[in-house]
């Protein structure tokens, strides 16, 4: 696979970059612990200046990149967030999403906006309710030669979540307790079931396709007549040899993929959604529970814990070991760093940026003892094992001192 300059769609992921991309997450995560690590990580995109456009509403995705590009030393100036209008056009009610500070508002061309984000800023990370948006918007920069990476942040109900992809296949392997990089034929013996609303859920769509077409899950679509899977991806999947069920009932499965009724697509009331509680976990036997969050209060397809409610404590996986989502959540900043990594800083190696920054704070090397002075901590007994460097300035360390 060629290098990948936007990121749009989970068709362009394949085993090489999902392996190397977990490996960057894992070593980000375990540099996340200490403080010295989270310092290191600053090292890896300073300079660098991160632009969010989120037309509709967003909690995890847009808070988790935001917080990945800081955390890479990158800056994130104020973005532009979008504000739901509910409108009757034509006697029927319309739902838009409008960035309300933006040139938009002027009656401006998408193709002029897009063209000035792109000249300002290093990556653009965009969320918008139209499916194919992100991708027009990449075509119109790289078409005037701009050499600006596009993220999908989540492209309208038809569209994809690509970058959800990415967390959720890493939370699937770390879950199973698989290593992706010598377990990933193991998946092609696990099964994923997709709950609930399939057909506006564009988690699912992007999920759907990496766990079938590159590691040959099986998978079950499990939704109400109504919410199912859109034809065109079921077809897509059957020419790709895919194992998959369509269901409207709880089955048996690895993981359940849950997922809430996307109500502000307006569409008309459906039944009552699946819930997933203890009870239905140990009934199909499921191993992890994940969910891309936001759940939902009214739909209630995955019950919430409340200390001071006693009856959710029965009912709710909340605290159960197989609950995966809250680790699917915490996973989706390391996710994003990695992958502001891949697309801005790809060949910097993490292992080495410890050395490489102790490097760049040598200021001396002692003439007589070859001991290191830093500029921040002075003469060390502890240097790196680098012996005599050449290119330093040599002097005598306070021990070396002729006069001594
Ligand atoms: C999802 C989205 O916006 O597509 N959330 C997310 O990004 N984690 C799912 C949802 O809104 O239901």
């Amino acid at each position: 696979m060629d290098r990948l300059k936007h990121v749009l769609s989970s068709r362009q992921f394949d085993l090489g970059f999902l392996i190397n991309l977990y490996k960057d997450t894992r070593l980000i995560l375990n540099l996340l612990k200490t403080r010295e690590g989270r310092e290191l990580l600053t090292h890896v995109l300073p300079g660098y200046v991160a632009g969010e456009m989120f037309w509709q509403e967003s909690s995890r995705t847009y808070h988790s990149f935001a917080a990945a590009a800081v955390r890479l030393g990158m800056s994130t100036p104020p973005s532009e967030r979008g504000i739901k209008k509910i409108r009757t056009e034509k006697g029927k009610r319309v739902t838009k999403w409008e960035l309300v500070f933006s040139s938009e508002m002027k009656d401006a061309y998408f193709e002029d906006e897009v063209r000035a984000w792109a000249s300002f800023y290093d990556v653009l990370i965009l969320r918008t309710a139209e499916a194919g948006l992100v991708s027009r918007a990449a075509e119109i920069c790289d078409e005037f030669g701009y050499n600006v990476p596009f993220i999908n942040a989540g492209d309208g109900k038809d569209g994809e979540h690509p970058t959800q992809t990415l967390i959720d296949l890493f939370s699937i392997f770390a879950g199973l307790d698989l290593d992706i990089e010598k377990d990933w034929p193991k998946l092609k013996d696990c099964s994923i079931a997709f709950i609930n609303d399939l057909k506006n859920g564009r988690t699912i769509h992007s999920l759907a396709w990496t766990c079938g077409v590159v590691f040959g899950m099986t998978l079950k679509f499990i939704s109400n007549p109504d919410s199912g899977m859109p034809r065109n991806l079921l077809d897509e999947l059957e020419k790709k040899n895919c194992n998959f069920e369509v269901l409207y009932s709880l089955a048996h499965a690895d993981v359940f993929y849950d997922t809430r009724k996307q109500a502000e697509y307006g569409k008309k009331k459906s039944e009552q959604p699946i819930s997933i509680d203890q009870r239905a976990a140990d009934e199909y036997g499921v191993k992890i529970v994940m969910h891309p969050f936001p759940r939902s209060k009214a739909g209630n397809e995955l019950p919430i814990w409340r200390k001071n409610d006693p009856a959710t404590h029965s009912v709710s996986l909340d605290k159960d070991p197989r609950a995966m989502y809250f680790k699917q959540m915490e996973y989706g900043m390391p996710n994003r760093m990695a992958l502001l990594k891949y697309l801005l800083n790809p060949y910097l190696d993490l292992k080495k940026l410890q050395e490489e920054k102790l490097i760049r704070g040598i200021k001396n090397q002692c003439a007589g003892c070859n001991r290191i002075e830093y500029h921040e901590l002075g003469w060390t007994d502890n240097p790196p094992k680098c012996g005599y460097i050449q290119t330093l300035s040599h002097i005598f360390c306070p021990k070396c001192q002729p006069h001594n």
